[in-house]
């Protein structure tokens, strides 16, 4: 996903100097045993010189799928920007982010500031600068000094922060250096224009307080006018001194007040070496900002400890996962680490909102923005949906690499049709109405053919169908263009015509060509929603429509075309949602050789694939050409798939800051990079099929999850091992033959079952084209 943008201030910047950072060996101890965490470099796809040509990521500390993600903070944060890029070199503190992505806004965020000789809460006056050589980032602990520069009193002093994370408590440490004045924290609780609150109180070394900004709040139908952000701070260090923030202006000694551009302090005793502060965050009170605090770190707790279990949680998942024969090239391509810091990102979405309620206990407390309130239950609640990306390849990885996590992610989807009447699109806190199309039907489709059941399917089918029959409200009034502020759920917009005709009609709504093409996929996988529903009735009827992809064939210009609602054609240059006629004349996922069949047969599709990837219209920075590369395998010309998806590899994705060639979109940009990586894709992801590329690595043993081939039950199934080898794939771009468990594969397809079920899938590469897989699937 990307947007269009405005401004580009970095053109003189260089990216190179800004390569990984791995700890060195001498620094703390916490960084030994770390296993193939040392492969994960969190500052991948933190600089880019637009924010589409940013990957969109932040060096954040957070455990899988965690609530909140802390992150150093070297920018204010909107709609289009996150808060850090590796080009900056001021720091202004330390922030709990809820934003998932660079084009989504942040929600409730709060920011510790660390300083001395006089609090600084403004934005450009807290900022200190730091060395780039002085930062260490890796997914358990995030460390960087820095330093008081002409601007202070304090000139040549220093600070040393160390952060890391539970899911809703952040865990700062701050070593000043000797002899430094008057240490402080600053804690910014609101921006400009957002009325929210702080209290301090120094018996117990608390601050806490809320802010209620969303900075979404213009999208959707719904506006969650009770949404706050909470937090409670707690201090190791005694206060010396306290007060509270407004704008530029301190009043000293007060304990609490409420307001914009808000924020308190506290003060240390000059000389004080270490303070530590642990803040809970919450969406549901100040009150459970603070149990999330006393369960998650409980007092005591050294910052070792929890150092030590975000470790381990990330190794829990990473380190089942085991690479050798990798390319012998430069750091800057280091492909082991482009991998593991892609499933690094991919494992963080859809986050967990939900908050605990005791230690270990399974009644989990959350706030919904759908119904404005809050709600118990012994369930995980799943937010951060960016399906019109992520359902392309996320999900099925999801399914492989974290299956005990799917049932609950698809059950959060079912309360939130409860609560508003729609699946989500683009739910951030609510309904965002981003992108088109209900692709949370190809969701559910991929998850049932995976075999997950836990979860109430006739539900989802009752908001599959009403996802394919009921248009939204004033369908026929809105032309539902991109970011049209307050409408209500987009859902299939144009759906009026789409059921009339066959196609969106140009005339009557934005983005018309990509509707009729995505609506006609979302029919495919509502139909294998219907299949696993027993909605017999509707199976054969949404089968059919899944074929309206051929009203929009222009069979004299060779191009998908829009259409008007009076049958005429539109024109290629329009009607498309981020992306042009080329790519879009390939987005037919469900039904490749019925888009061969409008060519003239495959060699003719084969000759157009050919012309746009020749022609550079590809593009690998956005989804719609993700699985574009593979459909030359599926219609039986393997070697230019496999060919063609290392290139892309190499071109979009490094293991630099600038290493992500578009916006990481809640991980469908590295799930790409990841399948291909291990050699095959799933470009129907409603279809329960992989297409077969080119594995890169010759060998990667993989300890599969419990319950990755029952639906996530891990009581049916144990851990199992799955050896993926290659010999020679560093060099070898080209498959000489395929076996699964032995057993001989001759078409260029691998079905899930196959790959979860599997102890070993054997690749005999080569140098030159081989015939393997030509006849397609
Ligand atoms: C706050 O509101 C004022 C007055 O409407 C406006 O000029 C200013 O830009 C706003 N500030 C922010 C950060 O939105
Ligand atoms: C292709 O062009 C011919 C001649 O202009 C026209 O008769 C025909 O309707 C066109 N076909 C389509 C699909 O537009
Ligand atoms: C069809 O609709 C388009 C767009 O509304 C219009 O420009 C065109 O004149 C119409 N053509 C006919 C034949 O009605
Ligand atoms: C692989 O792709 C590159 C770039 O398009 C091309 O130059 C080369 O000939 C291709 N090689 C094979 C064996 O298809
Ligand atoms: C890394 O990737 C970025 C984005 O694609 C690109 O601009 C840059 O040239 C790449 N750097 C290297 C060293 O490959
Ligand atoms: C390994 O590196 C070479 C360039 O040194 C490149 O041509 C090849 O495609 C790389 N292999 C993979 C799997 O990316």
């Amino acid at each position: 996903m990307l947007f269009f943008f405005t401004s580009c201030a970095f053109a003189a910047l260089s990216f190179l100097d800004f390569a990984a950072s791995h700890p060195s060996p001498s620094s703390s101890g916490y960084y030994s045993n770390a296993g193939v965490l040392q492969y994960v470099n969190p500052r991948i796809g933190t600089f880019g010189y637009s924010p589409n040509g940013n990957g969109g990521m932040i060096p954040s500390v957070s455990p899988p799928f965690g609530m909140t993600r802390w992150t150093p903070q070297t920018r204010e944060n909107y709609i289009s920007q996150c808060p850090y890029h590796d080009a900056d070199t001021y720091m202004h503190g330390f922030q709990a982010t809820h934003q998932p992505a660079i084009w989504m806004g942040e929600s409730g965020q709060v920011v510790l500031s660390p300083g001395f000789g006089g609090v600084r809460p403004l934005f450009e006056q807290r900022g200190m600068s730091f060395s780039k050589s002085s930062e260490t980032s890796t997914p358990y602990v995030y460390e960087v000094t820095l330093n008081a520069d002409s601007r202070s009193s304090s000139s040549g002093k220093s600070i040393q922060v160390a952060q890391t994370a539970t899911s809703h408590v952040g865990y700062l440490r701050l070593d000043y250096s000797k002899s430094s004045e008057a240490p402080y924290v600053f804690i910014q609780a609101t921006r400009q224009n957002w009325t929210g609150q702080v209290n301090v109180d120094p018996e117990k070394r608390e601050i806490s307080g809320y802010n209620p900004q969303r900075q979404d709040y213009k999208l959707g139908p719904l506006h969650a006018p009770n949404f706050k952000g909470y937090f409670v701070s707690r201090f190791s260090e005694p206060f010396e001194g306290y007060g509270i923030a407004k704008g530029g202006d301190l009043s000293h000694g007060v304990k609490s007040g409420e307001g914009t551009h808000l924020g308190a302090y506290a003060t240390f005793k000059s000389g004080m070496k270490r303070v530590e502060v642990r803040t809970g965050v919450s969406f549901v009170s100040i009150d459970q900002a603070r149990k999330n605090l006393d369960l998650e770190i409980a007092d005591g707790t050294s910052f070792e400890t929890t150092v030590d279990q975000l470790k381990s949680d990330w190794l829990s998942i990473l380190g089942r996962i085991t690479i050798e024969g990798v390319n012998q090239t430069s750091a800057a391509h280091d492909q082991r680490t482009i991998f593991y810091t892609g499933l690094f990102h991919a494992l963080q979405y859809p986050n967990d909102y939900s908050e605990p309620t005791s230690n270990g206990g399974g009644i989990r407390t959350f706030y919904s923005g759908y119904t404005d309130s809050v709600h118990t239950a012994q369930d995980t609640y799943h937010q951060s949906w960016s399906i019109w990306d992520t359902y392309r390849a996320t999900h099925s990885l999801l399914t492989i690499f974290a299956p005990a996590r799917v049932n609950g992610m698809l059950r959060s989807l079912i309360r939130i049709y409860e609560w508003s009447g729609r699946l989500p699109m683009w739910a951030n806190i609510v309904e965002t109405n981003i992108m088109i199309g209900t692709h949370v039907d190809a969701v559910f489709a991929n998850a049932l053919k995976r075999g997950f059941r836990d979860f109430d399917i006739a539900k989802a089918w009752e908001g599959v169908h009403k996802n394919a029959y009921i248009p939204p409200e004033h369908d026929t009034e809105l032309l539902y263009y991109d970011r049209e502020p307050y409408t209500p759920d987009e859902v299939r917009a144009g759906l009026t015509t789409y059921m009339s005709k066959g196609w969106v009609a140009n005339d009557r709504w934005a983005e018309s060509g990509s509707r009729t093409l995505d609506y006609a996929f979302d029919d495919y996988a509502a139909a294998v929603v219907a299949q696993h529903a027993g909605q017999n009735d509707f199976v054969d009827e949404l089968f059919a429509r899944s074929k309206n992809y051929k009203h929009v064939w222009n069979s004299n210009t060779t191009f998908m075309e829009a259409r008007n609602e009076n049958g005429t054609w539109a024109g290629t240059a329009q009607g498309w949602t981020e992306g042009d006629d080329w790519v879009y004349t390939f987005a037919v996922m469900h039904d490749v050789n019925g888009l061969a069949e409008l060519f003239g047969g495959r060699d003719k599709l084969k000759a157009k694939l050919d012309e746009h990837f020749n022609g550079g219209h590809n593009d690998q920075t956005n989804e719609p050409s993700h699985h574009v590369p593979y459909l030359y395998a599926a219609i039986g010309y393997p070697a230019n798939t496999q060919n063609l998806t290392r290139l892309i590899a190499w071109e979009n994705y490094n293991a630099t800051s600038a290493g992500l060639s578009g916006n990481e979109d809640l991980g469908q940009m590295s799930a790409w990079y990841v399948f291909s990586a291990l050699g095959f894709y799933p470009v129907n992801p409603a279809s329960d099929e992989y297409i077969v590329g080119s594995p890169f690595f010759e060998k990667v043993t993989i300890r599969l999850p419990a319950g990755v081939a029952n639906g996530g039950n891990a009581q049916k199934d144990g851990e199992r091992t799955l050896v993926i080898s290659a010999p020679g794939a560093p060099t070898k771009p080209f498959v000489k033959s395929l076996k699964v468990n032995g057993k001989d594969i001759t078409s260029p397809m691998l079905r899930h079952a196959q790959i979860v079920g599997a102890s070993s899938i054997e690749f005999e590469m080569s140098e030159t084209p081989q015939i393997w897989g030509s006849d397609g699937v």
